[in-house]
């Protein structure tokens, strides 16, 4: 069987869970081999399993991503053991939702942890691996948001819409710097997508949700699946000539 990632190895960051997983599991069902980083060990070796248990090749590390020693002692070992990444998925993340003006110690919290899984942490990441993305001529896909654009209609969330224009700006700058070596950077912009980071404000604020519903043309919020064809689209040949983009799969959510 041929599939459009074979002979790639891929590391995905926060694939134990949500929109990571299913990109992990998109790309091994296209013949990449993975390599699952997450903090939450037990989950990522569950996912590899899953991969595994479908006839592909998996491994999973725990890795807190604002460890910057240990990002690069993991991006080491990887290529010791298992070989050289061509394509980074930078998707761990976490959100949370206070205002500026709400208590001082929570919003300062949320804007250290935010950031430093969210933005520093992508640059912690992709700087461990960045040798051996520019030996593999190889793919970075970071995901970024609705909230890399806007801040209307995504209420008390100051941080996560930082970190994620952070996110877009980083995936422009390293565009720019690293196509010399033949190195594509791109980002995803999920809109709406069912997972547990969102799972208490679908269950407790019925609000919110509907404003996304008021302005997603395709009327439904959005599977982690729905964030896969593009994902193996920016990592693989398909999209050999596009670098310092973002493709936004939000159910149209920016047109209205
Ligand atoms: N779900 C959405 O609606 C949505 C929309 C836009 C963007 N995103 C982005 O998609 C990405 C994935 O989110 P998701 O919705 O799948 O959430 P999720 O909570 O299902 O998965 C996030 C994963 O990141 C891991 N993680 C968190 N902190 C980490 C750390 N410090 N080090 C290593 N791993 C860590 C978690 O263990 C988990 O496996 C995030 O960057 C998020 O901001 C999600």
């Amino acid at each position: 069987m041929s599939g459009l990632l074979d002979g790639n190895l891929a590391v995905v960051t926060g694939g134990a869970s949500g929109i990571g997983e299913a990109i992990a599991k998109g790309y091994a069902k296209e013949g990449a081999h993975i390599v699952i980083l997450d903090n939450n060990l037990e989950g990522a070796a569950a996912v590899v399993k899953e991969i595994l248990d479908e006839g592909g090749e998996a491994w999973s590390f725990k890795l807190d991503v604002t460890n910057r020693n240990q990002c690069r002692e993991l991006a080491g070992q990887v290529a010791e053991k298992i070989g050289q990444t061509s394509i980074l998925v930078n998707n761990a993340g976490i959100n949370r939702r206070n205002a500026f003006t709400a208590d001082a110690d929570d919003v300062t919290q949320d804007w250290d942890d935010i950031i430093g899984i969210n933005l520093s942490g992508v640059f912690n990441v992709t700087h461990a691996f960045v040798d051996q993305l520019r030996a593999t001529k190889g793919r970075i896909v970071n995901i970024g948001s609705i909230q890399s654009f806007l801040h209307v209609r995504t209420p008390n969330s100051p941080a996560y819409t930082t970190s994620k224009h952070g996110v877009l700006g980083f995936t422009k700058a390293l565009a720019a710097e690293l196509g010399k070596d033949g190195v594509r950077v791109n980002a995803i912009g999920p809109g709406l997508i069912e997972t547990p980071l969102n799972e208490n404000a679908r269950a407790n604020n019925p609000e919110l949700i509907q404003t996304f519903m008021d302005h997603t043309p395709l009327g439904r919020t959005g599977k982690p699946e729905d964030i896969v064809g593009p994902a193996i689209f920016l990592a693989s040949d398909m999209s050999a000539y596009v670098s310092g983009g973002i493709i936004m799969a939000d159910g149209g959510y920016r047109t209205v």
